[in-house]
């Protein structure tokens, strides 16, 4: 399982195939290695991490009025709010961000659309260790989340390969690296955003806190509209 360190898009920890100065009649020339069908993620950190605290506040007013859902009694604490978080005026600041970004994901696939939105957006307010199972989000062409309050050693985010569950043979390895790895985890820190395409399995894995302090995340949804026309299929996307 690899870590993720955080690092500047278009860097690659993946080992590269190099040919010796002077080549042997037994080995290829001009050798090079690329990546036939790459999954995305991206992630930075908000320019203004005060926007973490702002959120913090506006999500724990909503807990305490008794919105969302929590955990039942003897599970975990977990609370859910409700999922149009983008509609609010307090969360303007992070949607801003949320929409440029995604527009700019949006724009790396090419995709042709007319614009794109929000589907759902929420907050989880979690004990540190809280895990969650893996899953994917249907219904959508990009996913992410923003880590608001990140206790020292609280849960990572585990991704997981969506060819993973295709292979049938696994040797073993004498080292992980890009090329052998089914899971990464990144590991949460305030102020982070991640974005990757929505058909990426991903859970929270447990956490090793000691102290009781919140997790805070706030992950969202994004859809494009528009129509769009195959030769299966015609959608209008609205
Ligand atoms: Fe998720």
């Amino acid at each position: 399982m690899l870590v993720g360190v955080p690092q500047p898009i278009g860097q690659s920890e993946t080992p590269m195939l190099s040919t010796p100065p002077a080549a042997t009649a037994t080995e290829l020339t001009e050798k090079r290695m690329f990546m036939l069908f790459p999954t995305p993620m991206f992630m930075g950190k908000l320019p203004d991490m005060s926007v973490c605290d702002r959120v913090e506040k506006k999500v724990r007013e909503l807990q305490k009025s008794g919105k969302g859902r929590a955990a039942p009694k003897g599970a975990s604490p977990a609370w859910m709010s409700p999922d149009d978080l983008y509609d609010l005026p307090e969360m303007k600041e992070l949607v801003d961000v949320i929409m440029g970004e995604t527009g700019k994901v949006l724009d790396a696939f090419a995709v042709k659309r007319g614009s794109h939105y929000i589907t759902s957006m929420w907050a989880n307010i979690t004990h540190p260790n809280h895990r969650q199972d893996i899953h994917v989000h249907p219904n959508c062409f990009l996913s992410g989340l923003v880590y608001i309050k990140t206790p020292i050693n609280c849960g990572p985010t585990l991704f997981a390969s969506p060819r993973k569950f295709t292979k049938n043979f696994e040797p073993r390895y004498t080292a992980k690296n890009e090329l052998n790895s089914d899971f990464i985890i990144i590991p949460a820190e305030k102020g982070r955003m991640l974005i990757w395409p929505s058909h990426v399995p991903h859970a929270v894995e447990q956490g090793t806190a000691d102290e009781t302090e919140d997790r805070i995340t706030v992950p969202f949804n994004i859809m494009i509209r528009g129509r769009i026309e195959l030769f299966t299929a015609s959608l209008n996307l609205s």
